[in-house]
Protein backbone atom coordinates (compact mmCIF):
# COMPACT_ATOMS: atom_id res chain seq x y z
CA UNK A 1 0.00 0.00 0.00
CA UNK A 2 1.45 3.51 -0.82
CA UNK A 3 0.66 6.73 -0.11
CA UNK A 4 -1.14 8.00 -3.18
CA UNK A 5 -1.66 11.61 -2.15
CA UNK A 6 1.73 12.22 -1.21
CA UNK A 7 2.68 10.61 -4.57
CA UNK A 8 -0.17 13.04 -6.41
CA UNK A 9 0.97 16.01 -4.50
CA UNK A 10 5.00 15.11 -5.17
CA UNK A 11 3.86 14.40 -8.47
CA UNK A 12 2.23 18.17 -9.20
CA UNK A 13 5.16 20.04 -7.71
CA UNK A 14 7.61 17.70 -10.21
CA UNK A 15 5.78 19.29 -12.83
CA UNK A 16 5.27 22.60 -12.14
CA UNK A 17 8.75 23.23 -10.86
CA UNK A 18 10.66 21.63 -13.80
CA UNK A 19 8.09 21.38 -15.97
CA UNK A 20 8.10 18.10 -17.18
CA UNK A 21 6.43 14.61 -15.96
CA UNK A 22 8.51 12.47 -13.39
CA UNK A 23 9.73 9.44 -15.23
CA UNK A 24 10.45 7.49 -12.24
CA UNK A 25 8.62 7.36 -8.90
CA UNK A 26 9.91 5.35 -6.01
CA UNK A 27 8.15 5.33 -2.45
CA UNK A 28 9.49 4.07 1.13
CA UNK A 29 6.73 4.10 4.54
CA UNK A 30 8.01 4.89 7.93
CA UNK A 31 8.61 2.25 10.68
CA UNK A 32 7.12 1.81 14.13
CA UNK A 33 9.61 0.19 16.64
CA UNK A 34 7.34 -2.12 18.28
CA UNK A 35 10.20 -4.05 20.50
CA UNK A 36 14.28 -4.31 20.54
CA UNK A 37 14.76 -0.68 21.71
CA UNK A 38 18.82 0.31 20.58
CA UNK A 39 19.60 -3.82 20.05
CA UNK A 40 20.00 -3.02 15.96
CA UNK A 41 24.22 -1.50 16.83
CA UNK A 42 24.54 -4.59 19.03
CA UNK A 43 23.50 -7.06 16.46
CA UNK A 44 20.70 -8.08 18.09
CA UNK A 45 16.70 -8.43 17.47
CA UNK A 46 13.88 -6.18 16.81
CA UNK A 47 10.40 -6.61 16.02
CA UNK A 48 8.38 -3.69 13.62
CA UNK A 49 6.50 -2.22 11.39
CA UNK A 50 6.21 -0.37 8.14
CA UNK A 51 3.46 2.18 8.58
CA UNK A 52 0.61 3.85 6.09
CA UNK A 53 3.07 6.85 5.74
CA UNK A 54 5.86 7.35 3.91
CA UNK A 55 8.00 9.23 1.50
CA UNK A 56 7.77 9.72 -2.37
CA UNK A 57 10.95 10.35 -4.40
CA UNK A 58 10.39 11.18 -7.84
CA UNK A 59 13.05 12.40 -10.98
CA UNK A 60 13.31 12.96 -14.46
CA UNK A 61 16.31 13.06 -16.60
CA UNK A 62 17.96 17.13 -16.56
CA UNK A 63 20.50 17.97 -19.49
CA UNK A 64 23.15 20.46 -17.39
CA UNK A 65 25.02 18.20 -15.13
CA UNK A 66 24.20 18.11 -11.29
CA UNK A 67 21.08 17.20 -8.83
CA UNK A 68 18.81 19.10 -8.28
CA UNK A 69 16.27 18.38 -5.57
CA UNK A 70 13.19 20.00 -4.56
CA UNK A 71 11.69 19.14 -1.05
CA UNK A 72 8.07 19.89 -1.58
CA UNK A 73 6.64 20.14 1.99
CA UNK A 74 9.52 22.74 2.43
CA UNK A 75 9.37 24.77 -0.32
CA UNK A 76 13.00 24.05 -0.63
CA UNK A 77 15.70 23.72 -3.16
CA UNK A 78 19.17 22.33 -3.10
CA UNK A 79 21.54 21.31 -6.16
CA UNK A 80 24.82 19.24 -5.63
CA UNK A 81 27.25 17.32 -7.37
CA UNK A 82 27.02 13.77 -6.26
CA UNK A 83 30.64 12.66 -7.31
CA UNK A 84 31.74 14.66 -3.93
CA UNK A 85 31.33 14.03 -0.43
CA UNK A 86 30.96 17.48 0.75
CA UNK A 87 27.94 17.85 3.19
CA UNK A 88 25.19 20.79 2.32
CA UNK A 89 24.76 23.17 4.72
CA UNK A 90 22.82 23.39 7.94
CA UNK A 91 20.00 25.39 6.06
CA UNK A 92 19.84 22.44 3.75
CA UNK A 93 20.15 19.48 6.28
CA UNK A 94 17.47 17.15 4.86
CA UNK A 95 19.58 17.39 0.90
CA UNK A 96 22.02 15.57 3.23
CA UNK A 97 20.38 12.42 3.09
CA UNK A 98 19.71 12.29 -0.27
CA UNK A 99 23.22 13.37 -1.25
CA UNK A 100 24.37 10.68 0.66
CA UNK A 101 22.20 7.99 -1.47
CA UNK A 102 24.09 9.50 -4.21
CA UNK A 103 27.04 9.57 -3.29
CA UNK A 104 27.20 6.36 -1.58
CA UNK A 105 25.69 4.26 -4.44
CA UNK A 106 28.45 5.33 -6.92
CA UNK A 107 30.93 2.47 -5.38
CA UNK A 108 27.72 0.03 -6.50
CA UNK A 109 28.06 1.15 -9.95
CA UNK A 110 24.91 3.25 -9.34
CA UNK A 111 26.37 6.65 -10.86
CA UNK A 112 23.02 8.89 -11.43
CA UNK A 113 23.82 12.52 -12.07
CA UNK A 114 21.95 15.26 -14.51
CA UNK A 115 18.83 14.56 -13.02
CA UNK A 116 15.62 16.75 -11.30
CA UNK A 117 14.36 15.42 -8.21
CA UNK A 118 11.09 16.18 -5.89
CA UNK A 119 10.27 14.15 -2.83
CA UNK A 120 7.45 14.59 -0.40
CA UNK A 121 6.26 12.78 2.30
CA UNK A 122 2.95 12.51 4.91
CA UNK A 123 5.69 11.18 7.97
CA UNK A 124 5.68 14.08 10.93
CA UNK A 125 9.25 14.97 11.12
CA UNK A 126 10.66 14.81 14.53
CA UNK A 127 7.62 11.89 15.68
CA UNK A 128 9.99 9.46 16.10
CA UNK A 129 8.68 7.28 12.61
CA UNK A 130 12.34 7.35 10.94
CA UNK A 131 11.29 9.80 8.06
CA UNK A 132 14.98 9.87 7.22
CA UNK A 133 15.33 6.48 6.37
CA UNK A 134 12.39 6.56 4.38
CA UNK A 135 14.04 9.64 2.38
CA UNK A 136 17.04 7.52 2.24
CA UNK A 137 15.03 4.44 1.02
CA UNK A 138 13.00 5.87 -1.43
CA UNK A 139 15.84 7.77 -2.96
CA UNK A 140 17.72 4.40 -3.49
CA UNK A 141 14.59 2.92 -5.36
CA UNK A 142 14.40 5.88 -7.27
CA UNK A 143 18.18 5.60 -8.56
CA UNK A 144 18.78 2.20 -8.78
CA UNK A 145 15.15 2.34 -11.21
CA UNK A 146 16.46 5.38 -13.14
CA UNK A 147 19.97 2.99 -13.82
CA UNK A 148 17.80 0.39 -14.66
CA UNK A 149 19.63 -2.42 -12.75
CA UNK A 150 19.17 -3.68 -9.19
CA UNK A 151 20.55 -3.60 -6.18
CA UNK A 152 20.21 -6.52 -2.88
CA UNK A 153 17.91 -4.85 -0.78
CA UNK A 154 20.54 -5.42 2.13
CA UNK A 155 22.82 -3.79 0.23
CA UNK A 156 20.41 -0.70 0.14
CA UNK A 157 19.55 -1.04 3.83
CA UNK A 158 23.28 -0.58 3.91
CA UNK A 159 23.65 2.53 2.01
CA UNK A 160 20.91 4.32 3.51
CA UNK A 161 22.46 3.30 6.81
CA UNK A 162 25.85 4.43 5.36
CA UNK A 163 24.26 8.06 4.39
CA UNK A 164 22.72 8.45 7.78
CA UNK A 165 26.04 7.87 9.33
CA UNK A 166 28.48 10.30 7.28
CA UNK A 167 26.12 12.66 5.88
CA UNK A 168 23.76 13.46 8.75
CA UNK A 169 26.20 12.40 11.66
CA UNK A 170 23.79 10.10 13.05
CA UNK A 171 25.99 6.55 13.96
CA UNK A 172 22.73 4.79 13.13
CA UNK A 173 21.55 1.00 13.14
CA UNK A 174 19.68 -0.65 10.31
CA UNK A 175 16.54 -0.97 11.99
CA UNK A 176 14.98 2.15 10.23
CA UNK A 177 15.51 0.93 6.49
CA UNK A 178 15.09 -2.48 7.16
CA UNK A 179 11.65 -1.86 8.58
CA UNK A 180 10.89 0.80 5.30
CA UNK A 181 12.36 -2.20 2.85
CA UNK A 182 10.78 -5.12 4.13
CA UNK A 183 7.58 -4.10 5.62
CA UNK A 184 4.55 -6.28 5.06
CA UNK A 185 1.00 -5.61 5.02
CA UNK A 186 -0.80 -6.14 8.22
CA UNK A 187 2.46 -8.02 9.89
CA UNK A 188 5.45 -7.42 12.23
CA UNK A 189 8.90 -7.89 10.84
CA UNK A 190 11.69 -9.79 12.82
CA UNK A 191 15.01 -8.64 11.94
CA UNK A 192 18.18 -10.44 13.22
CA UNK A 193 21.42 -8.01 12.49
CA UNK A 194 23.77 -10.37 13.88
CA UNK A 195 22.60 -12.49 10.47
CA UNK A 196 21.08 -9.44 8.72
CA UNK A 197 18.25 -11.59 7.70
CA UNK A 198 14.36 -11.00 8.44
CA UNK A 199 11.00 -12.68 9.00
CA UNK A 200 7.37 -11.87 9.04
CA UNK A 201 5.57 -12.45 12.63
CA UNK A 202 1.69 -12.79 12.28
CA UNK A 203 -0.32 -10.14 14.62
CA UNK A 204 -3.47 -10.98 16.03
CA UNK A 205 -6.24 -9.62 13.83
CA UNK A 206 -7.70 -7.47 16.92
CA UNK A 207 -4.13 -5.50 17.34
CA UNK A 208 -4.14 -1.94 16.81
CA UNK A 209 -0.75 0.28 17.59
CA UNK A 210 -1.89 3.61 18.13
CA UNK A 211 0.92 6.00 17.80
CA UNK A 212 0.95 9.13 20.32
CA UNK A 213 3.11 12.10 19.65
CA UNK A 214 3.44 14.85 22.33
CA UNK A 215 5.49 17.06 19.60
CA UNK A 216 8.96 17.09 21.43
CA UNK A 217 12.04 18.15 19.27
CA UNK A 218 14.03 15.09 18.25
CA UNK A 219 17.15 14.89 16.18
CA UNK A 220 19.43 11.91 16.97
CA UNK A 221 22.55 13.69 15.38
CA UNK A 222 22.15 15.81 18.66
CA UNK A 223 20.85 13.58 21.50
CA UNK A 224 23.05 11.39 23.40
CA UNK A 225 22.51 8.60 20.45
CA UNK A 226 26.26 8.25 19.87
CA UNK A 227 27.37 8.17 22.80
CA UNK A 228 24.94 5.62 24.24
CA UNK A 229 26.36 3.47 21.91
CA UNK A 230 30.10 3.85 22.61
CA UNK A 231 28.90 2.84 25.95
CA UNK A 232 27.17 -0.31 24.77
CA UNK A 233 30.66 -0.95 23.09
CA UNK A 234 32.42 -0.67 26.13
CA UNK A 235 30.20 -2.95 28.01
CA UNK A 236 30.93 -5.65 25.18
CA UNK A 237 34.17 -4.94 25.65
CA UNK A 238 34.76 -5.23 28.89
CA UNK A 239 32.29 -8.14 29.50
CA UNK A 240 34.85 -9.76 27.24
CA UNK A 241 37.40 -9.66 29.80
CA UNK A 242 35.39 -11.65 32.57
CA UNK A 243 33.29 -14.49 30.24
CA UNK A 244 34.55 -17.53 29.43
CA UNK A 245 33.47 -17.21 25.52
CA UNK A 246 34.47 -13.90 23.05
CA UNK A 247 31.72 -11.53 23.06
CA UNK A 248 31.95 -9.05 19.98
CA UNK A 249 28.48 -7.07 21.10
CA UNK A 250 25.92 -7.09 23.66
CA UNK A 251 24.10 -9.62 21.62
CA UNK A 252 26.89 -12.68 22.67
CA UNK A 253 25.79 -12.02 26.45
CA UNK A 254 22.94 -13.84 27.54
CA UNK A 255 20.89 -11.78 30.31
CA UNK A 256 22.03 -14.38 33.23
CA UNK A 257 25.50 -13.96 32.29
CA UNK A 258 24.79 -10.60 32.25
CA UNK A 259 23.18 -10.54 35.92
CA UNK A 260 26.05 -12.20 36.62
CA UNK A 261 29.18 -9.99 35.86
CA UNK A 262 27.64 -6.83 35.82
CA UNK A 263 28.78 -5.99 38.98
CA UNK A 264 32.27 -6.52 37.34
CA UNK A 265 32.31 -3.63 34.52
CA UNK A 266 31.71 0.31 34.35
CA UNK A 267 28.45 1.30 36.17
CA UNK A 268 27.07 3.40 33.64
CA UNK A 269 27.97 1.26 30.94
CA UNK A 270 26.27 -1.74 32.84
CA UNK A 271 23.44 0.01 33.10
CA UNK A 272 22.84 0.71 29.27
CA UNK A 273 23.60 -2.64 28.51
CA UNK A 274 21.07 -3.80 30.85
CA UNK A 275 18.39 -2.37 28.90
CA UNK A 276 19.67 -3.59 25.15
CA UNK A 277 20.22 -7.32 26.91
CA UNK A 278 16.58 -7.13 28.49
CA UNK A 279 15.42 -6.04 24.92
CA UNK A 280 16.91 -8.84 23.15
CA UNK A 281 15.42 -11.05 25.79
CA UNK A 282 11.76 -9.99 25.08
CA UNK A 283 12.02 -9.59 21.25
CA UNK A 284 12.39 -13.68 22.01
CA UNK A 285 9.39 -13.58 24.18
CA UNK A 286 7.22 -11.49 22.22
CA UNK A 287 7.13 -13.65 19.46
CA UNK A 288 6.02 -16.67 21.35
CA UNK A 289 3.64 -14.77 23.32
CA UNK A 290 2.23 -13.69 19.35
CA UNK A 291 2.51 -17.54 18.36
CA UNK A 292 0.01 -18.21 21.31
CA UNK A 293 -1.88 -14.87 20.02
CA UNK A 294 -1.13 -13.56 23.69
CA UNK A 295 -1.35 -10.04 23.12
CA UNK A 296 -1.54 -9.16 27.09
CA UNK A 297 1.52 -10.94 27.89
CA UNK A 298 2.89 -9.20 24.62
CA UNK A 299 1.91 -5.92 25.61
CA UNK A 300 3.20 -6.29 28.89
CA UNK A 301 6.80 -6.91 27.43
CA UNK A 302 6.35 -3.11 25.71
CA UNK A 303 5.41 -1.54 29.43
CA UNK A 304 8.58 -3.10 30.92
CA UNK A 305 10.32 -2.36 27.69
CA UNK A 306 9.92 1.54 28.59
CA UNK A 307 10.60 0.72 32.28
CA UNK A 308 14.40 0.05 31.29
CA UNK A 309 14.34 2.61 28.75
CA UNK A 310 13.41 4.98 31.63
CA UNK A 311 15.36 3.96 34.37
CA UNK A 312 18.64 1.87 32.63
CA UNK A 313 19.40 3.60 29.04
CA UNK A 314 17.28 6.96 29.90
CA UNK A 315 16.56 7.69 26.96
CA UNK A 316 12.78 8.83 28.03
CA UNK A 317 11.57 12.17 28.71
CA UNK A 318 9.21 13.56 30.97
CA UNK A 319 6.34 14.21 28.18
CA UNK A 320 6.78 10.29 27.09
CA UNK A 321 6.20 8.85 30.59
CA UNK A 322 3.53 10.41 30.95
CA UNK A 323 1.79 9.01 27.97
CA UNK A 324 3.04 5.38 28.86
CA UNK A 325 1.43 6.34 32.23
CA UNK A 326 -1.83 7.70 30.91
CA UNK A 327 -2.14 4.45 28.21
CA UNK A 328 -1.72 2.10 31.70
CA UNK A 329 -4.24 4.05 33.70
CA UNK A 330 -6.37 3.85 30.47
CA UNK A 331 -6.14 0.14 30.63
CA UNK A 332 -4.04 -0.34 27.21
CA UNK A 333 -2.12 -3.88 26.63
CA UNK A 334 0.95 -1.89 26.36
CA UNK A 335 3.22 1.16 25.59
CA UNK A 336 6.55 2.30 25.32
CA UNK A 337 8.45 5.17 23.53
CA UNK A 338 9.42 4.13 19.95
CA UNK A 339 12.84 4.45 18.47
CA UNK A 340 15.73 6.55 19.96
CA UNK A 341 13.89 8.29 22.29
CA UNK A 342 14.72 11.62 23.68
CA UNK A 343 11.23 12.38 21.85
CA UNK A 344 9.61 11.09 18.97
CA UNK A 345 6.42 8.98 19.82
CA UNK A 346 4.76 6.52 22.09
CA UNK A 347 3.35 3.33 21.00
CA UNK A 348 0.37 1.99 22.58
CA UNK A 349 -0.80 -1.10 21.81
CA UNK A 350 -5.48 -2.26 22.35
CA UNK A 351 -7.26 -4.34 20.77
CA UNK A 352 -9.17 -2.56 17.85
CA UNK A 353 -12.76 -2.24 19.99
CA UNK A 354 -10.71 -0.43 22.66
CA UNK A 355 -8.83 2.06 20.25
CA UNK A 356 -10.36 4.55 20.22
CA UNK A 357 -11.50 5.40 23.48
CA UNK A 358 -8.65 4.78 24.65
CA UNK A 359 -6.85 7.50 22.79
CA UNK A 360 -9.44 9.83 23.91
CA UNK A 361 -8.49 9.01 27.03
CA UNK A 362 -4.82 9.25 26.87
CA UNK A 363 -5.15 12.56 24.93
CA UNK A 364 -7.53 14.06 27.65
CA UNK A 365 -4.86 12.70 30.57
CA UNK A 366 -1.95 14.54 28.31
CA UNK A 367 -3.64 17.77 28.16
CA UNK A 368 -4.64 17.85 31.74
CA UNK A 369 -1.16 17.65 32.44
CA UNK A 370 -0.49 20.59 30.05
CA UNK A 371 0.30 19.61 26.48
CA UNK A 372 -1.93 18.44 23.72
CA UNK A 373 0.03 15.56 21.97
CA UNK A 374 -1.68 13.92 18.61
CA UNK A 375 -2.58 10.15 17.74
CA UNK A 376 -3.18 8.20 15.33
CA UNK A 377 -3.77 4.24 14.90
CA UNK A 378 -1.25 3.01 12.40
CA UNK A 379 -1.66 0.62 9.66
CA UNK A 380 0.76 -1.89 9.02
CA UNK A 381 2.06 -1.57 5.95
CA UNK A 382 3.97 -3.17 2.47
CA UNK A 383 7.97 -2.10 2.17
CA UNK A 384 9.66 0.35 -0.12
CA UNK A 385 8.93 0.06 -4.14
CA UNK A 386 8.73 1.73 -7.24
CA UNK A 387 5.25 2.76 -8.53
CA UNK A 388 6.20 3.48 -12.38
CA UNK A 389 9.30 4.13 -14.35
C1 LIG B 1 16.87 5.12 15.79
C2 LIG B 1 18.02 4.56 14.96
C3 LIG B 1 17.90 3.03 14.84
C4 LIG B 1 17.75 2.37 16.20
C5 LIG B 1 16.68 3.10 17.04
C6 LIG B 1 16.66 2.63 18.48
O1 LIG B 1 15.66 4.93 15.16
O2 LIG B 1 18.04 5.15 13.69
O3 LIG B 1 19.02 2.51 14.15
O4 LIG B 1 18.97 2.30 16.88
O5 LIG B 1 16.88 4.51 17.07
O6 LIG B 1 16.31 1.29 18.56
Amino acid sequence: MHDSKTIQFASQQHQTTYGEHPTVIAYAPGRIEILGNHTDYNAGTTLSTAINHGTAFLLSPADQPGVRVLAADLQQSASFDPATDERLSDQHQWANYVKGVFHLLRPHGIEVDRVNCTFAGSIPMGAGLSSSAALEVATAYALIQHADTSLDPIEIAKVAQAAEQQFAGCNCGLLDQFSSIFGVPSGLIYSDFRTLTTDNVALPAEARFIMINPHIKHALAESPYNERRESCEKAAAQLNQHLDHSITTLRDVTWEQFTQHRHLIDPEAAQRAEHVIAEITRVGQAIEHLQRQDLSAFGQLLFDSHETSRTAFENSCPELDTVVEAAQQAGALGARLSGGGWGGSVVVLAREAEAETLTESILETCRQKGFQPTAEITIPSAGAHVITH
